[in-house]
């Protein structure tokens, strides 16, 4: 399928601001006169929603293996029956983490082989790289503070020890200076609409390009 659209993804710790802000940069690319479609991952139709269940509920044990067998397959039936259908359309596509989110949370974070995890990545997205990635960045002790406080309760990710979290944010952390092109490495700390600003300036220089 040939990608007419543009492909934007959000990552960052839980609780960066990832969600904030994609509904801000979907609300701004409608109104310029942009299709859009707002997903996020693990989900983003019946099916992958499903597994994403089974992946956040505290009462799941479920083994790494496991863990990582099902982001994949849930990734593999987003990307064809949703992401790559709406590229196709032209629409520019908004999804809340993506493969670096594998390798942040299940490389760094849980110490799976990352080269293993890349070669994984590419088979379940079918090679599909996003355009454009911004990384949320933001202590994980503030991120998951603000997840508390919006939701009251924590999944099975905002459970796990804060050296867990430090690690996945270091992980981001070295992807976006792997890839500074395609990753834009933003502070989670500025206000909201602070933040909005320096993603609407980056995504209009892409559109211009
Ligand atoms: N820049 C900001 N400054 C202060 N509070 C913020 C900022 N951005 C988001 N918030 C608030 O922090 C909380 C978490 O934000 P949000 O849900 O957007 O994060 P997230 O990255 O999507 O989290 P999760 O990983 O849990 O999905 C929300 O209550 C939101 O209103
Ligand atoms: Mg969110």
């Amino acid at each position: 399928m040939k990608q007419l659209g543009m492909f934007i993804t959000l990552e960052g710790p839980d609780g960066s601001g990832k969600s904030t802000q994609a509904l801000l940069l979907i609300k701004f690319l409608k109104k310029a006169g942009h299709k859009v479609l707002h997903t996020r991952e693990p989900g983003g139709d019946r099916v992958a929603e499903s597994i994403r269940r089974l992946l956040l509920s505290p009462r799941n044990k479920i083994a790494p293996a496991t863990e990582l067998f099902l982001y994949w397959a849930s990734r593999a039936q987003h990307v064809r029956q949703v992401i790559a259908p709406a590229l196709a359309r032209s629409v520019i596509v908004v999804c809340e983490r993506f493969n670096d989110a594998t390798v942040a949370y299940q490389g760094y974070g849980r110490g799976v082989d990352l080269k293993l995890i890349k070669k994984m990545n590419l088979i379940a997205s079918g090679g599909l790289i996003p355009d454009l990635t911004f990384l949320l960045d933001i202590d994980p002790e503030k991120g998951l503070k603000k997840v508390l406080e919006a939701k009251g309760v924590k999944d099975r990710f905002e459970l796990e020890k804060i050296s867990f979290h430090k690690r996945v944010r270091q992980g981001y952390l070295k992807l976006a200076s792997q890839e500074p092109r395609r990753i834009k490495k933003i502070s989670g700390t500025g206000t909201i609409d602070h933040i909005h600003q320096q993603i609407k300036l980056i995504v209009n220089k892409k559109l211009s390009q």
